[in-house]
């Protein structure tokens, strides 16, 4: 993607002392961008449909995963009282149009044994959460077992999504990983078959995408290795999982060179020993990398948090370089299977977040599908809860300002990435934790996605500047745009407004009236928003 940034006078209904001139100005504003009038634009985005890129992105960027941590599945996904899935959450996850489900975890995988969560809900032992269990008794409750395997793949299937399940390499071993593909995978003349027919599910499910350990290279995961005896072992479990399925796509464990927890040279040991087998290497990014000291507030933190998801691209080019260099070949895909804002134990009980982080992820997204491929898998950290796009309560519950994001690009994104060039004002961030500092910002974040047939562009266009609405002027070529452009809004008072259990809406989605379509289109994006442009388009 092209960029070039231009630094045109900044401009603010607030520099007004007046009050009466300010909204003057705002409305005079609204009506020159209704109308537009040709006046002068302080921001301006090209979007040339004639130049699509080859390769699709893959859907599955915008996946999801459930760990048995905190409330996120008791009390979450599954409702204990009712003993089945609590049909508001599951309707609410479905809504987000959720491509891929990972489970059981994250780290509780390298504890969890699958044949304690499957048969008669009420023969299944009871066990502790050997992981959370540690950090006290609501981050890790003991484990009914309840929701296991038939209870995970039927939520996958009620929710339309891909599910992904990782095996317990931490202490488990390849037999019982293989084991579980059968089950799952076999045909009822199978023994694992079998045992599902008998426990009322008689098709296979047919899980394709599996992940061999959680986070290996670790102190703090139970199984932790280096790189060459993990890579070594993932063979042996590859190999044993296989001759069940031949047809399995495995997820091995990889993480980011020059984060301090990653061992020097991990992923080259592993993609080289073991690259034979790995479809994904999984990455796990979770920003302001995990430092339990801060609590981002006020404008300098907010800049470094929405100009995060630049140094996240960078990152994920890196890694993918690392792959590429060990492996000599580009087939061994990204699956970012964790990805987060994380500064605060207690987020793992009930999130937090506020506009401000809800327009980091649609930076995210925006990433995500500029690199796509070789991004192929991504899951937010973690739908239900645990950093939750979705709160659940005794009473009631509420939304984060992350869920419409979600809700929009998995909705609304096509197939297709447009080369979109962007001329705007730009910031400088500083550091944050972990965060790096940055300059050139631009004030303006855009990704454009087109159909096969050319005939819908979805843009969204995220403004970060902290007050001030941009004018913008869209330019669009190679589709003649019609009729009129859907539009929608995640915007609220201030870019700290969250929801909250007492204040479940202060952050919401708004549709706004339909705007005159053209190849040319003025529009004034408002501060700390994220907007969704929804063309219908004629191909040239
Ligand atoms: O998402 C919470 C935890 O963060 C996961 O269990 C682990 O993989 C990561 O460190």
């Amino acid at each position: 993607m092209l960029s070039h940034y231009i630094h045109p006078r900044p401009f603010s209904i607030f520099s007004f002392r007046c009050l009466t001139s300010a909204w003057i100005f705002l409305f005079l504003g609204i009506w020159l961008c209704r109308c537009g009038s040709g006046q002068s634009t302080a921001a301006r985005i090209k979007i040339d449909v004639s130049r699509i890129s080859t390769g699709a992105i893959d859907q599955r960027i915008y996946g999801h995963f459930i760990e048995h941590l905190g409330s996120a599945i008791y009390g979450g996904v599954w409702d204990p009282d009712t003993d089945r899935l609590n049909p508001q959450v599951r309707d609410e996850i479905k809504a987000l149009n959720p491509p891929l489900m990972r489970w059981p975890g994250g780290c509780f995988s390298d504890t969890y044994h699958w044949e304690d969560g499957i048969g008669p809900r009420d023969l299944r032992p009871t066990r502790p959460n050997l992981y959370w269990g540690k950090f006290g008794a609501e981050y890790g409750p003991d484990d009914s077992n309840h929701f296991g395997t038939d209870e995970f793949l039927s939520f996958a299937e009620a929710i339309s999504a891909t599910p992904y399940i990782n095996v317990n390499f931490g202490s488990g071993t390849k037999e019982e990983a293989a084991n579980w593909v059968e089950y799952v995978n076999g045909a009822t003349t199978t023994p694992g078959g079998a045992r599902r027919g008998q426990n009322g599910r008689v098709e296979p499910y047919g899980v394709k995408l599996w992940g061999i350990g959680n986070e290996i290279f670790g102190a703090w995961e139970i199984g932790h290795q280096d790189a060459a005896p993990y890579a070594d072992r993932f063979l042996e479990f590859a190999q044993a999982m296989k001759a069940v399925d031949p047809e399995l796509e495995l997820v091995a464990v990889g993480c980011l060179k020059n984060y301090l927890t990653c061992p020097a040279g991990w992923n080259p040991t592993v993609v080289s020993r073991a690259g034979a087998e790995i479809d994904y290497l999984s990455l796990h990014i979770y920003l302001p990398e995990v430092i339990f000291t801060i609590a981002p507030k006020g404008r300098d933190d907010y800049y470094s948090i929405v100009a995060s998801p630049r140094e996240i691209e960078a990152d994920i080019q890196t890694f993918f370089q690392e792959i590429q260099d060990a492996h000599g070949e580009d087939r061994i895909r990204i699956a970012l299977d964790e990805w987060n804002l994380w500064w605060r134990y207690g987020q793992l009980l009930h999130s937090d977040f506020t506009l401000r982080d809800a327009l980091f992820s649609a930076g995210v997204f925006n990433v995500l599908q500029r690199n796509s491929p070789p991004v192929a898998i991504a899951n937010y950290a973690q739908i239900v809860n645990v950093l939750g796009l979705i709160n659940t309560g005794p009473e009631c519950h509420f939304l984060s300002p992350l869920y419409f994001v979600f809700q929009l690009y998995a909705n609304y994104s096509e197939p297709f990435r447009v080369p979109v060039q962007v001329e705007s004002e730009t910031f400088s961030s500083r550091a944050l934790a972990s965060i790096k500092a940055q300059v050139n910002v631009p004030y303006l974040d855009v990704s454009a996605t087109t159909n096969a047939q050319k005939n819908r562009l979805t843009v969204f266009v995220t403004n970060r500047h902290d007050f001030s609405p941009l004018r913008t002027r869209l330019e669009i070529q190679g589709v003649k745009p019609e009729g009129q452009v859907t539009l929608y809004e995640l915007n609220a008072s201030s870019f700290e407004a969250t929801n909250t259990f007492a204040e479940p809406e202060a952050v919401k989605l708004r549709d706004l009236p339909p705007v005159k379509s053209g190849s040319t289109l003025v529009y004034t994006f408002p501060a700390h928003s994220l907007t969704a442009l929804l063309f219908t388009t004629r191909p040239d």
